[in-house]
């Protein structure tokens, strides 16, 4: 919705905005000294581009970041992910402000489950809890139980008794890793990750045998041919942890590319690949994350726009399930 060439934009309702930016402008000193001024903080999710990851103030997984907008005492949370990411930190904040750089950057998962249909879905399963992972929207959390991430969900579902029946959504790859991990038989709705899912066998294949030595890493979002090639499995903090503390000297990494810069800056002498995705397109990079830039971002934080505003009621329903995550976690140490 941003589009910096052009001097005026439209915020989706919430005005227009003059974005020239002096060519000159050290844009980094600047945000800098604006979250100063505001009392702003950047949380910033692992796929943003380097120069976004390199001012946050706080960059991690979708859990890390959930519990870093709980804690914060900043007047303004800039958040540098996608729609629903801010959205949880808004639900978490009602009385502060939380922007995102581009209110068009979406997720092809949480679009995957729209709340009226899963309604009526989830009708179908009246004794079921529902557990759903944070890549929803705000609706679809309002009509769950729990909510979960990719490095907490395997605790949460093994917190519940073995057998309380469960529907899982909205990802389908997750939850079959789930299931497999768990040995539970959770209802999967049917909705996934467009980047996750792009990934090709056969060239994994071809490039684990050019790089035998290397691990395979993959984040669960991934179909299950892919993860059964995988040396570990995990959360994008997951797979930074493990690229630093296992020894080997290459890591085939799938998931999306942005990861690979703090595993480039943790470790200098090791080597991180791509994992090829099936066409010979970008698409493993995730086209909503990538829709911010620092300069949507430095403007954000200078117009203090554009805003996540809810509806109070959807944000105190999806609140809830948010909060028994966030509670869960907690008391299991993660
Ligand atoms: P995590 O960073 O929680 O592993 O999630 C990955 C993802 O796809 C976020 O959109
Ligand atoms: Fe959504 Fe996939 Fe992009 Fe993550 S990588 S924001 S799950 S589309």
């Amino acid at each position: 919705m941003v589009d910096i060439n052009s001097a005026i934009i439209n915020l989706n309702g919430q005005g227009f905005l003059d974005i020239s930016i002096d060519p000159g402008l050290d844009i980094f000193g600047e945000i800098e000294k604006l979250k100063k001024e505001k009392n702003a903080i950047i949380l910033a999710h692992y796929y943003q581009e380097p120069d976004i990851q390199d001012v946050a103030d706080f960059i991690g997984d979708s859990l890390g970041l959930a519990q870093e907008a709980q804690k914060t005492t900043a007047d303004i949370i800039v958040f540098a992910g996608v729609h629903f990411m801010a959205e949880t930190a808004k639900i978490l904040n009602p009385t502060k402000k939380v922007l995102l750089p581009d209110l068009n950057a979406g997720c092809s998962l949480s679009d995957s489950a729209p709340p009226v249909s899963f309604k009526k879905f989830k009708d179908k399963y009246p004794d079921y809890l529902v557990i759903s992972y944070i890549n929803c929207s705000a609706g679809i959390k309002a009509l769950s139980d729990i909510i979960c991430t990719s490095s907490n969900a395997q605790k949460i579902v093994e917190s519940l008794p073995k057998d309380q029946p469960i529907i899982f959504a909205p990802d389908k790859n997750l939850g079959t890793y789930i299931n497999k991990q768990t040995g539970r038989n959770m209802v999967l709705w049917n909705g996934a990750c467009m980047v996750h899912e792009i990934f090709s066998y056969k060239k994994l294949l071809q490039l684990k045998r050019k790089h035998p030595f290397a691990k395979i890493i993959a984040h669960p979002e991934c179909e299950t041919q892919i993860l059964s090639l995988a040396d570990y499995i995990g959360s994008t903090t997951g797979l930074l942890k493990f690229s630093r503390t296992n020894d080997a000297k290459e890591f085939i990494v799938v998931t999306e590319t942005g990861i690979l810069h703090q595993m480039q800056k943790a470790n200098p002498g090791k080597t991180f690949i791509p994992a090829p995705p099936e066409n010979n397109c970008a698409c493993n990079d995730c086209p909503h994350m990538k829709l911010n830039t620092l300069e949507k971002l430095y403007l954000c934080i200078k117009h203090e726009l554009p805003e996540i505003i809810m509806d109070e009621t959807i944000r105190m329903a999806a609140r809830k399930p948010i909060d028994r995550m966030l509670s869960i976690s907690a008391q299991l140490g993660l």
